[in-house]
């Protein structure tokens, strides 16, 4: 039986009071699995994953992890429940030096827990090894990203959850990142993924949601999802836009 780590259900979000961007959304994910959140600019993808980290006021709905209720517990103490986000941007400390800013990360492991720990992280992570004196604003791109989750990763969250990781970085630098969460994965970490880069995404992903005005329109495997022609040519871009396409999924037809 899959055992759900974390479980949203029917959450509405928003900045403002009555004016909910994120509206009604449901998604779960299960130990052990890498979750995809794709959809078009401005679905709320973001404000769906910094809601659920305590980062945007909550209206409505559910946030359980581990079956405890974590809906709007403030996002300086998610860390501590077992949620650990990465967000898209300034998800480092750009001045401090790469070892300082795991220091930093170890925040809530017990002081004499923390070296080795940071040890592990250089196991995993040469790359950060090599440049454990290096400025984090120094660092490429993706070195940057692979900081930013090796700092979430060092408390042993129970659930890493990521912004478009991805985001702004070289061919090659995407493809270090995807395969960096794919081995975090085997490691046993769960992961909430939200992207941009749908096929790479759903490449090392088990399920996926796809969001479309703050709700989860479509659910499946991952690889079914990149397979399914309809939602490929309405969300993930893969495809012009026929213009019986969108009549066909109106009518509930399967492609
Ligand atoms: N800080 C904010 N204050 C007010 N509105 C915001 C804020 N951030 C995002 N929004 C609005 O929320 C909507 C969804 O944005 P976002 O969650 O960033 O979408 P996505 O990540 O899917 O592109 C957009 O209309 C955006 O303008
Ligand atoms: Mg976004």
């Amino acid at each position: 039986m899959n055992e759900t780590v974390l479980d949203v259900s029917d959450l509405e979000a928003g900045y403002e009071p009555g004016v909910p961007i994120v509206r009604g959304a449901s998604i779960t994910v299960n130990k052990g699995e890498i979750v995809v959140v794709l959809g078009p600019n401005g679905a709320g993808k973001s404000s769906l994953i910094k809601a659920i980290a305590g980062l945007v006021p909550i209206s409505r709905g559910k946030v359980l992890l581990d079956g405890k209720d974590i809906t709007a517990a403030p996002a300086h103490t998610m860390v501590r429940l077992g949620l650990a986000f990465v967000p898209q941007t300034e998800n480092v400390f750009p001045r401090m030096s790469v070892e300082d800013n795991l220091k930093v990360a170890c925040g809530i492991l017990e002081r004499r827990q923390a070296p080795a720990r940071i040890e592990e992280m250089y196991a995993a992570f040469p790359d950060l090894l090599r440049q454990r004196r290096t400025p984090a604003g120094n660092l490429s791109g993706g070195q940057r990203q692979m900081l930013a989750v090796a700092r979430a990763l060092i408390v042993h969250p129970k659930v890493l959850v990521l912004d478009e990781p991805s985001a702004g970085l070289s061919p090659k630098f995407v493809s270090m990142v995807f395969e960096m969460l794919s081995d975090i994965r085997k490691s046993g970490v769960t992961i909430l993924l939200v992207e941009q880069n749908a096929k790479a995404a759903l490449a090392i992903g088990d399920r996926a949601y796809v969001l479309v005005e703050g709700k989860e329109r479509h659910e499946g495997a991952a690889s079914t999802l990149w397979d399914d022609p309809v939602i490929a040519e309405l969300y993930l871009g893969q495809r012009p836009l026929r213009k019986d396409s969108a009549r066909h999924t109106e009518t509930g037809g399967a492609a």
